[in-house]
């Protein structure tokens, strides 16, 4: 059997803020195989890593992110004094050193993202496998697949699950992203029997990540992955 692999759920954000350079340093120092960062566009444009709509739960803030500048956003407090980072300062944070999984979050995204992933896999020399690309949005998801700079794709499952297959077919998937509920072994082997690695978010309990070994998944998303 293969390791399965640890995946930093919002960087680690059990540990630190998340979405925030401290919980990817922190991952970073953990020594995680992937990174998963919500990604989404802010009113002037630019992707930021930051999970919600709006800025509330997270952030000193209030209001949609979507109607938010970037130069407003960096005045906010993230958590512990950290900022809210663009996806560039997320990715050169990392530099190289483990795959980033972006999860696409809310509309107008994906165009700009595959200009920024190909600029990093054109102009910086990155391997296009270190990043991989999912969203819940189905249409932002297609839209990233028509300009997709040669990424990794994944089909995130919510609910729909009985889609996820041919999906995964039409995209050439490199893994399917499961919740919870959905951890089942005979889910895990009809989705590996089909050519794709099965990774379930997000698992924070050792028993829950004990179980979710025992059923033999490729990989566990956490808020500690140290636990992974
Ligand atoms: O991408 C897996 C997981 O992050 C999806 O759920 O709400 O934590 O972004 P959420
Ligand atoms: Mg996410």
């Amino acid at each position: 059997m293969d390791k399965v692999l640890k995946i930093a759920h919002r960087g680690a954000s059990g540990h630190e803020p998340e979405n925030t350079l401290a919980a990817i340093s922190k991952a970073l120092e953990i020594g995680v195989d992937i990174i998963e960062l919500d990604v989404r566009a802010c009113k002037t444009g630019e992707l930021v890593a930051f999970h919600d709509m709006t800025l509330e739960r997270t952030t000193n803030g209030s209001g949609l992110v979507a109607d938010t500048s970037l130069e407003d956003l960096k005045k906010l407090d993230a958590g512990s004094g950290e900022r809210i980072p663009t996806l560039e300062e997320a990715i050169d944070l990392i530099d190289k050193r483990t795959i980033l999984n972006i999860e696409m979050k809310g509309k107008g995204v994906a165009d700009r993202l595959a200009t920024i992933l190909r600029g990093y896999i054109e102009n910086k020399v990155y391997p296009p496998e270190l990043f991989i690309v999912t969203s819940f949005d189905k249409e932002e998801f297609h839209q990233f697949s028509l300009k997709n700079p040669g990424v990794r794709l994944s089909i995130l499952v919510g609910r729909d699950i009985l889609s996820a297959s041919s999906r995964g077919r039409k995209y050439g998937a490199y893994s399917i992203h499961l919740p919870q509920p959905y951890m089942r072994k005979w889910l895990v082997r009809f989705f590996n029997k089909r050519g794709f690695r099965v990774f379930i978010y997000a698992l924070n309990s050792i028993w829950d990540i004990a179980r979710a070994k025992i059923m033999e998944v490729d990989g566990i998303f956490s808020d500690y992955p140290d636990r992974v």
